[in-house]
């Protein structure tokens, strides 16, 4: 097999032995590669479809690009109250879906292009295959070309990704019932959905599909959508999304549902004998890992009875040097940028150089639905049933003066600190966000709880005037006792 058959990439040493030898070529792979690689490593990535996994290809980057379609519409459809000649007067925009589909792409091949070339350039060895490994560090390679080949590396880092889970009664068939990675490649927008999960990809979809002229209903087991996230901020995308009449149905009960005999749409029956007729079904109800045929026979690696791969937080995983990064990792939040995190500490491990954990309990989340929603920390919900005592402030985005200058009012932002005994305000907790470009502005927030910092720390810094992040200022000024707006 030609090493980087597929990639472009073909760089490195070469030899079928490797300092490391990644099999997986997403965020926490490619991650580990290009930090290995960087730190004089040599390097090798098996990959059976292109580097840049999940994120590059079939979520993250593509959902991205699709849901800044949406925010285009909406800015188009609402240009005439800035005195723009466009929107109302003019009708509502048309939306040439293949378009978007094709802009999507060409973002999508730019990235691919520009990751394929840094990891040559870094000499990172890229195998097109499916790898398998065995026992004593040697990974088997079934290359997509037909070839057999194995590689041995002193260490193993284990990165193969997830796929999206199904439900019974709901099986993927690519036209009616779609999941994540059949949506974004649509080519043309379905009338009506049902999206099944109100979760991160389920709100984001919903916000898509109903900002482009989509009937949509969310459909969620739990009471309500966006679990985990602070009640605050998802009551926030909840009020929003019945404004825009997307039907959310909390505590659903799905039984299944019955294709149209023309080929076109299905009946998914719900509750209480209750019927919905959708064009398409998009099922959005987690990711599964992906281990099948990972590991041979003997390896050591211990994977868990819902087929996640077992790792300590140093990613080590029960099999001396093969570690694991990533959505395939047990307990790890399935988040691009985990991946990357979990992927340096391997490779400092590896190193000999000393490393700190992902704090997984305070990693930054950003939700890019409408509007977005962004945190670091605990929620209120969390802090509390942890015991803690707790101060709280919330200021809304109606009285931010950028938010009123772009017209998207809709928000607030929630920071938690913790309440010491003596009375004062101790170290922020959690910070909490749902409004505009919110996934931008948690960065002071994901600091600050990092950090351990106190609303009185925090408050000596000056946000620029006027500034969507002004907000974030005003919340954590309010925490220190005396607000300028906020009481
Ligand atoms: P999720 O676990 O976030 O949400 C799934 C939702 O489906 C849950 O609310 C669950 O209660 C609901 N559900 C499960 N079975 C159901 C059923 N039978 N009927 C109705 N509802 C049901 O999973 P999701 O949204 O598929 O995302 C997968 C992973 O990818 C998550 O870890 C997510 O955080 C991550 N992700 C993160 C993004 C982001 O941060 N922007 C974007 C996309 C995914």
């Amino acid at each position: 097999m030609a090493p980087g058959a597929g990639t472009g990439s073909p760089g490195g040493a070469g030899g079928d032995r490797f300092d490391v030898v990644v099999i997986g070529g997403g965020p926490g792979g490619y991650a580990a590669a290009l930090y290995g690689a960087a730190a004089g490593l040599s390097v090798a990535v098996v990959e059976l479809d292109k580097v840049g996994g999940t994120c590059l290809h079939r979520g993250c980057v593509p959902a991205k690009e699709f849901l800044e379609t949406a925010a285009v519409y909406r800015t188009v459809a609402g240009a005439s109250e800035f005195g723009i000649g466009a929107g109302a007067d003019a009708g509502p925009p048309a939306v040439e879906f293949a378009v978007s589909q094709a802009r999507k792409q060409k973002v999508v091949d730019q990235l691919f292009k520009g990751l394929s070339g840094l990891m040559k350039g870094r000499g990172i060895t890229v195998f097109n295959g499916t790898g398998t490994l065995h026992p004593d560090h040697r990974v088997h390679i079934a290359g997509n070309d037909g070839t057999e080949h194995t590689v041995t590396g002193t260490d193993i880092v284990l990165a193969a990704g997830s796929l999206p889970r199904t439900i019974p009664g709901f099986d993927v068939d690519g036209t009616v019932v779609l999941t994540s990675d059949e949506v974004l490649d649509l080519e043309t927008l379905p009338a009506s959905v049902a999206v099944i999960g109100g979760g991160a990809i389920g709100c984001e979809f919903a916000s898509l599909f109903a900002d482009l002229g989509s009937a949509v209903t969310v459909f969620e087991a739990l009471p309500a959508i966006l679990a985990g996230c602070d009640a605050d901020v998802a009551a926030v995308v909840a009020r929003s999304f019945r404004k825009r009449k997307i039907d959310v149905k909390v505590g659903a009960q799905l039984q299944g549902h019955t294709p149209d005999p023309s080929g076109r749409g299905t009946v998914v029956s719900y509750g209480d004998g209750e019927k919905l007729a959708v064009d398409a079904v998009v099922v959005s109800v987690g990711r599964r890992p992906r281990t099948d045929g990972l590991l041979a026979e003997g390896t050591g690696v211990v994977i868990d009875e819902r087929g996640f791969v077992v790792a300590d937080e140093r990613m080590r995983t029960a099999a001396p040097g093969v570690w694991a990064v990533g959505d395939v990792v047990a307990g790890t939040p399935q988040l691009a940028h985990v991946g990357f995190a979990e992927a340096i500490v391997v490779i400092k491990s590896i190193l000999g150089e000393p490393t700190l954990p992902v704090a997984y309990d305070r990693v930054p989340w950003a939700i890019y639905c409408h509007p977005e929603v962004a945190f670091a920390g605990l929620s209120e919900e969390a802090a509390r049933a942890a015991g803690l005592d707790v101060v709280v402030k919330k200021d809304p985005f109606g009285g931010n003066s950028r938010a009123r200058i772009i017209g998207d009012t809709e928000g607030l932002v929630k920071v938690i600190a913790e309440r010491r005994p003596d009375g004062t305000t101790g170290r922020i907790l959690g910070v909490h966000m749902a409004g505009p470009w919110v996934t931008e502005q948690l960065g002071a927030g994901y600091l600050a709880v990092n950090w351990e910092a106190t609303p009185d720390e925090v408050a000596q810094f000056v946000q620029p005037h006027p500034s969507l992040s002004e907000t974030f200022g005003e919340t954590v000024l309010a925490l220190t006792g005396r607000g300028l707006h906020v009481a």
